[in-house]
């Protein structure tokens, strides 16, 4: 009789050490992800476009740190598709990081990968893309990562969560689009408008979305009065870099690409493709007379055509009446605005907390300097070309203009059989000195290859990205896949490699994976080589990235079993 109590209290202290040893090592979360095509209007037109499970914006991915994801991606559409899982870092999972051709092949008609890997050291938003050719200007959606169950953000709970996915529509086909423009040399047609979780808004031309009491090609965040709502804005734009702002409110930014920074207000804040903002966003203390708008628009210092449109949203506080109310628009920066740029990312510091530490590397031991910006081409045709004078556009990083191979390269480099598929001879320099940001040099055509840069596992590696002139000075969100990096520096004009690392951040730089290459400046980046695997690094602008704005680095397995990357899963995908 004694023994009874001893005995259910043994076992429910064994249930209890079972489960909570399961909850810290993270469950398991499956997706399903169909890529179908689906009929969509907007802007009053009807366009079948690709999309995931027939939702456009597609799912949302829900996890929390610690856990292990897998998404099984059936491809029933005519192209090849990748999926890329933009931001995570993928520790010794490189075979799921989903870039075609770099990690993996592209999944074919009819066929099916899936991607398996867990999330760790890493809470907040991110984004899921498709990874080949312009396929992720509709194949996009949200990455939430949530805190370890128990753990608290370390701002104030919010009331609701709600992601904000940033987008950028064309009425046209947009693979059509590109390889026009890849066929020509010239520039590719620009979009027809912008999107907020998929809607461009009441400010475009179109009978469904002028009328404002009706406005069906618009989103409605609807909140209540006194409250604060997290906001996870997403920049999923093909090629435009954006300023958001909510009219008649004050944003407080918390978060930057799924890493905390020390809390600072601002009205309008800039994000680039590939980047990911959590906000805090305070309603008023009662319903308002006015009805305040949520607006996006581009910034663009190049020399080209681009989108100047704005999209909007409404944020909609209950018992309004949207009729009778004011429309607010925010005001926004002009579209050149750069100062305003410089002035907002120069505020992103990390948290750098006991909890949340900002592991920065204090010494280097490798060293690069990388030019990237837009060049030429030859024309192959002898002057039929559309690009400047007769050329064709073409972008580079150390003028070498990226060239995808037609097997990925991390098969090639896991199985040895990295010949006549690239070559280890990256320049870690430009191939010769001028003025970056001044004339630009005579012959600015770039060198077609692919070429990688090889790092040993655990380099500690420092990266100056130098933006170019050579045509027209422009910003460029470099991203780096497998890694975060911090910013530990930036600057207008060309990189002085006296004056300027002395200025560096060593204390608190932001921890991201894309960052703007200021427009006519440069910027410094540091990072330890600790995956092993095949790690892309190019510009989220997506034109620039198909005029070969991107280059890949290799990062050799270390001594332990730990520091090694796995054998690929069986379903990889083939060429
Ligand atoms: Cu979000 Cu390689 O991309």
């Amino acid at each position: 009789m004694e023994m009874r109590p001893n005995i259910s209290t043994f076992l429910v202290v064994i249930f209890a050490i079972i489960i909570l040893s399961k909850l810290a090592e993270g469950t398991t979360r499956h997706y399903k992800f169909d890529i179908k095509l689906k009929n969509v209007t907007r802007l009053c037109k009807t366009k079948s476009i690709l999309t995931v499970n027939g939702k456009f914006p597609g799912p949302r991915l829900v996890a929390r740190e610690g856990d292990r994801v897998v998404i099984n991606v059936v491809n029933h559409v005519k192209n090849n598709v990748s999926i890329h899982w933009h931001g995570v870092r993928q520790l010794r999972s490189g075979w799921a990081d989903g870039p075609s051709y770099i990690t993996q092949c592209p999944i074919q008609t009819g066929e099916s990968y899936v991607y398996n890997f867990t999330i760790v050291g890493q809470r907040g938003t991110l984004l899921w893309h498709a990874h080949i050719s312009w396929l992720r200007v509709t194949i996009y959606g949200a990455i939430v990562i949530l805190p370890k169950p128990r753990v608290p953000y370390p701002f104030e709970k919010p009331y609701k969560e709600v992601t904000l996915l940033l987008g950028e529509w064309f009425n046209a086909d947009t693979e059509a689009i590109i390889s026009q423009a890849l066929q020509t040399g010239g520039p590719p047609n620009i979009s027809d408008a912008f999107t907020i979780n998929g809607f461009p808004g009441l400010l475009y031309n179109c009978s469904s979305s002028t009328n404002t009491s009706n406005p069906s090609d618009t989103y409605k965040l609807k909140v209540e009065p006194g409250k604060t709502y997290l906001l996870r804005v997403i920049n999923a734009a093909l090629n435009d870099e954006l300023f958001f702002s909510i009219a008649g409110h004050t944003l407080t930014i918390v978060e930057a690409d799924a890493n905390y920074v020390k809390p600072f207000d601002a009205n309008t804040i800039v994000i680039s493709p590939g980047q990911t903002t959590n906000l805090l966003l305070r309603t008023k203390s009662s319903t308002p007379n006015s009805t305040f708008l949520i607006a996006i628009r581009s910034y663009n210092t190049g020399l080209g055509a681009f989108d100047n449109t704005t999209a909007s949203a409404i944020l909609e506080y209950p018992n309004t009446n949207q009729a009778l109310t004011f429309l607010i628009i925010p005001p926004l920066p002009a579209l050149n605005n750069t100062l305003f740029v410089t002035n907002f990312t120069t505020q992103l510091r990390s948290l750098a907390s006991n909890q949340y530490p900002a592991n920065i590397p204090t010494t280097v031991d490798r060293r690069f300097f990388f030019t990237v910006g837009l060049g030429t081409s030859p024309c192959p045709n002898n002057g039929t070309c559309q690009g400047p004078n007769g050329t064709k556009f073409a972008a580079s990083v150390n003028n070498v203009s990226f060239a995808l191979p037609s097997t990925a390269l991390l098969q090639a480099y896991f199985f040895r059989r990295s010949e006549k598929v690239y070559t280890t001879d990256f320049p870690a320099n430009p191939p010769f000195v001028f003025n970056y940001t001044g004339a630009p040099p005579n012959n600015t055509f770039v060198v077609n290859a692919t070429k990688v840069e090889v790092l040993k596992f655990n380099t500690s590696v420092e990266v100056v990205l130098q933006d170019t002139s050579i045509q027209g000075i422009e910003s460029h969100p470099l991203h780096l896949h497998g890694f975060n990096f911090f910013v530990v520096g930036q600057g207008s004009g060309n990189y002085d490699p006296m004056r300027d690392p002395p200025k560096f951040n060593l204390k608190d730089p932001v921890e991201r994976n894309t960052f703007g290459v200021p427009s006519g400046g440069w910027v410094a980046l540091r990072f330890l080589a600790d995956n092993p695997g095949v790690w892309f690094m190019h510009c989220h602008i997506e034109v620039h990235m198909s005029w070969g704005l991107r280059m890949a680095w290799i990062v050799l397995d270390g001594e332990l079993q730990n520091q090694k990357l796995p054998p690929p899963p069986l379903d990889l995908p083939k060429c």
